[in-house]
C-alpha cells in the first residue's frame, strides 16, 4: 500500500496532509478500484482520482440482512452460470433448465438445535399413509420409534397391524405373524424387479438415507416434492414421465405424491401440501440420522467441559511456570 499512499500526495499537489484514517480508506479504495493488483491499475490510480458510484438507495421492500443474502445467492448463482470454472459451466450448460433447491430455514439445522419430534411424528404418518405404498424404509425398525415419536405401546401397535414373513416352521413352511416391534418395516414389493415393473421402470429408491444420498439433503426432497409444475414451452416429457425441475433430467418416474388434504393429521395440523413435504423431511432426517439430538447433546458437552479444562489448564501451566519464569540466574564466578 506504500504506492498508494505516495499516489494520494501526487494527486493532492505535494500539499502537506495529516493522514486521517478515513482518508487512509479511501486512498485504498481508489487504488483497489484502479485495479491494484497490477502496475498499470496502480498508475491510473495515481493520475486520477477513482470516481466512485453514488451509493445505491436500498430497494424498497427489502428490509434487513435477508435482502443481503438473497443478493449474494443471486450473485453466486450468476457466477456460475457464467461458467465460474470452464469444466463446471460447460456441464452446465447441458442442464440448464435444472433449478437447485433453495437453502430451507428447518428448526433443526442450528448447531445446537434439536428435531421437532412433533413434525417427526406427523412425517412418520405421511410415509406411513403414502410413500410407504412405494417406497421401502429397510434400515428402520418399530422399536427405533419409541421415545423419539411414539410410546412403546404405540409402536407395538403399529408393529402389530403388520403381517411378517416368518419361518420356517416345524413342517419347514414359511408363515405369516403379526410384526413385533423388532421388526424392520415392511418392504412394498417383494424384489426390485417388482418394484420396477410397477412403476413403469423407475425404481423407487429405499428412503432410510435418502436425504443423506442427495445432494442438498432435506432441501432437495421439500423441493422435489413441491416442485412439480407444468413442462415450459418446447420442452416434452415421455409418457409415464413428470416434469418436475428440481430433478436430475427433469423427468421423473414418480408422480406427484402429495397434494394438500391427502391425508388428515392424527394432531389437528392442517394438512396443507407445504406442511406434508416439511413434516415428511423431518422425518427422513431423523431416518438418515437417528443420532442427531444425541449428536448436538455430546456436543455441547464437549465444548462446556473442555472449556473448563481448557481454562484450569492454562491457570495451572501459568502456576508452575510462574517460579520458573521469574527467577533470576546469576553467574557467580569461583573466588
Ligand atoms: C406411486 C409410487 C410412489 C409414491 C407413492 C412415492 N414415490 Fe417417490 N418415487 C417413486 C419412483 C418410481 C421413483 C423413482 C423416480 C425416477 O427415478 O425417475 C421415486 C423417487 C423418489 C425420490 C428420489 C428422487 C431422486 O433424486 O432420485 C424421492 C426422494 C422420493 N421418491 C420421495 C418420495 C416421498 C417422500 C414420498 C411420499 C410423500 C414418495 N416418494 C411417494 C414412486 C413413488
Amino acid at each position: 500500500t506504500s504506492a498508494a499512499s505516495d499516489g494520494g500526495d501526487a494527486t493532492s499537489g505535494g500539499s502537506v496532509r495529516v493522514p486521517s484514517t478515513s482518508g487512509r480508506w479511501r486512498r485504498f479504495g481508489a487504488w483497489r478500484c484502479g485495479g491494484g493488483c497490477c502496475c498499470r491499475g496502480r498508475l491510473r490510480a495515481l493520475r486520477s482520482p477513482c470516481p466512485r458510484p453514488p451509493p445505491r438507495a436500498p430497494r424498497p421492500g427489502r428490509a434487513g440482512g435477508r435482502g443481503g443474502a438473497a443478493r449474494r445467492w443471486r450473485r453466486w448463482g450468476r457466477w456460475r452460470r457464467g461458467g465460474g470454472t470452464l469444466a463446471l459451466g460447460s456441464a452446465l450448460a447441458a442442464g440448464e433448465l435444472e433449478l437447485h433447491p433453495p437453502p430451507f430455514p428447518w428448526s433443526h439445522s442450528g448447531a445446537l438445535a434439536a428435531l421437532d419430534h412433533a413434525s417427526v411424528r406427523r412425517g412418520f404418518q405421511v410415509y406411513r399413509q403414502v410413500c410407504s405404498a412405494c417406497h421401502s424404509l429397510e434400515y428402520v425398525a418399530f422399536r427405533n420409534l419409541i421415545g423419539v415419536s411414539h410410546t412403546e405401546a404405540e409402536a407395538k401397535a403399529l408393529a402389530e397391524e403388520v403381517q411378517i414373513l416368518d419361518g420356517p416352521d416345524e413342517n419347514g413352511e414359511m408363515f405369516l405373524r403379526p410384526g413385533k416391534i423388532s421388526d424392520y418395516f415392511p418392504k412394498p414389493y417383494p424384489n426390485t424387479e417388482a418394484a420396477r415393473a410397477a412403476n413403469n421402470g423407475a425404481l423407487p429408491p429405499d428412503l432410510s438415507y435418502i436425504v443423506n444420498a442427495r445432494h442438498g439433503g432435506e432441501d432437495y426432497v421439500f423441493s422435489l416434492l413441491t416442485g412439480y409444475c407444468d413442462p415450459p414451452t418446447g420442452v416434452t416429457v415421455r409418457e409415464g414421465l413428470y416434469y418436475n425441475p428440481y430433478f436430475p433430467g427433469q423427468a421423473i418416474g414418480m408422480a406427484p405424491p402429495i397434494y394438500s388434504e391427502i391425508l388428515e393429521y392424527d394432531d389437528g395440523t392442517p394438512a396443507t401440501m407445504s406442511q406434508i413435504a416439511k413434516d415428511i423431511c423431518t422425518f427422513l432426517r431423523w431416518a438418515a440420522e437417528p443420532e442427531h439430538d444425541h449428536r448436538k447433546r455430546m456436543g455441547l458437552k464437549m465444548l462446556m467441559i473442555s472449556g473448563l479444562l481448557i481454562s484450569l489448564l492454562y491457570y495451572l501451566k501459568r502456576h508452575k511456570w510462574s517460579v520458573l519464569k521469574s527467577r533470576k540466574m546469576v553467574y557467580r564466578p569461583p573466588k
